[in-house]
């Protein structure tokens, strides 16, 4: 496709997966909304339509729960093509979503729609209704996912961050399997087997869901099975407090302001403990069983995005960077290509996701390395040009993986690629 067909594309895809007042990560593979995604499509759908980016957040944090949590998927209607559907979470304190949360990009997406807004008003007043919900979600992680003993932040399911990436092998293969009912995976019947996360994943997938089922979604360190502290899933919420602050300076509420900033340094003081020096990378730490992921995954470029690291440390990220993009064709993989359990085309254990390398892009940025930042770019594009909107895609060869037409891919082209 040349680059305006893939604008037009962009835009016909976004049209199509839109459901009015959310829009669908894609048709059936995933027919309801997705929390993460629809944060990233809105930054597609400013370059449509303003006010719809602002509806696409809105609806979202609309369905927070009592407690402040902003849940993964929310079911707004029954759709047949999906497993599990909204019965399978067995009534949550939102009554159309599911257990668990998920990477929290909201705040920096809504930072986005303010600093590019076209209506500067409009786009305060919808940020001055949202600030308050997004506070609650950012302080929700710290009265419910921080750990006592080190100040890290836990996800408790691998749905909450990268499904099946090697970080949670581990954490996953010592977790004691809860009873799960018999189930049909739908996914199978609509992508290829080899590029969907395995049989024994799903397995450990849906015994964590019946654990958060038997405590009714109270879930503890204590009564958790998975509690893992994620660099990438902390480095994004490192982002989004720091985003928060200037949501709400910009909405006069420093309140809001000086409560984020006291979160965002705790937690950049705690996310110290992730990096391991021997391997000078960032790596997950499993805090039931005390125990380091034992290879590098995507996640430890994200607090690059974050500006977590001093100049020197970022300086060796990026060396690390750049061996993996000279493994592979198109960067930037999501699990190291020299590990063994790298998998070009296997969701999060291989693929490139356009959204991380957007993160990614905007962190060499931060640290001055702008032509790095173009190589990465004009890979993200040339993957759409050659394959189209595909959820993912394969940095060996450039084909995609996972679903089409998918919504995010064609935001990232929309309001970061074609530009
Ligand atoms: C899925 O169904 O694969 C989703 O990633 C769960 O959120």
């Amino acid at each position: 496709m040349t680059h305006q067909e893939c604008t037009d594309r962009a835009r016909e895809v976004l049209m199509g997966n839109d459901r009015g007042t959310f829009t669908v990560p894609t048709d059936r593979l995933y027919p309801h909304q997705w929390n993460w995604d629809s944060a990233f499509v809105a930054l597609g759908w400013q370059a449509i339509d303003e006010k719809r980016a602002w509806v696409e957040v809105r609806t979202l944090l609309e369905q927070q729960w009592p407690n402040g949590m902003v849940p993964h998927i929310i079911y707004h209607s029954p759709a047949a093509s999906y497993f599990p559907d909204l019965a399978w979470w067995g009534g949550t304190p939102h009554k159309n979503s599911s257990g668990f949360t998920q990477n929290p990009v909201a705040a920096s997406c809504v930072l986005r729609l303010l600093n590019r807004a076209r209506d500067t008003a409009y786009a305060r007043s919808e940020a001055r209704a949202l600030v308050h919900r997004i506070a609650a979600w950012h302080r929700w992680f710290f009265e419910h996912r921080r750990d006592d003993a080190s100040g890290l932040i836990a996800i408790a399911h691998p749905w909450e961050s990268r499904d099946n990436a090697c970080d949670w092998d581990a954490p996953l293969a010592a977790m004691k399997l809860h009873h799960t009912p018999e189930y049909t995976r739908k996914d199978l019947l609509l992508v290829p087997v080899e590029q969907r996360p395995t049989g024994e994943h799903y397995a450990q997938f849906l015994s964590i869901i019946e654990v958060g089922k038997s405590v009714s979604w109270q879930l503890t360190k204590s009564n958790a099975r998975f509690w893992v502290a994620d660099p990438f899933f902390m480095a994004i919420l490192i982002a989004a407090e720091h985003d928060l602050i200037q949501i709400a300076n910009l909405c006069e509420e420093g309140g809001v302001a000086a409560e984020a900033a006291e979160r965002r340094r705790a937690l950049v003081d705690a996310f110290e403990q992730l990096w391991d020096s021997q391997s000078a990378s960032y790596r997950a730490y499993d805090l039931l069983h005390n125990e380091r992921a034992t290879s590098v995954d995507i996640g430890t470029f994200l607090p690059l995005y974050a500006r977590i690291p001093s100049a020197a440390r970022a300086a060796e990220l990026i060396a690390l960077l750049e061996e993996w993009l000279a493994a592979v064709r198109y960067g930037v993989p999501s699990h190291d290509p020299r590990d063994a359990r790298f998998e070009a085309q296997r969701y999060w254990r291989g693929p490139v996701w356009l959204v991380v390398n957007f993160l990614i892009a905007e962190g060499l940025r931060h640290y001055g390395r702008a032509d790095l930042a173009h190589t990465i770019e004009a890979g993200s594009r040339a993957l759409v040009q050659n394959s189209g909107f595909r959820e993912s895609f394969n940095p060996l060869d450039g084909t995609g993986s996972g679903g089409d037409c998918f919504s995010w891919t064609a935001a990232m082209w929309l309001g970061w690629l074609a530009k």
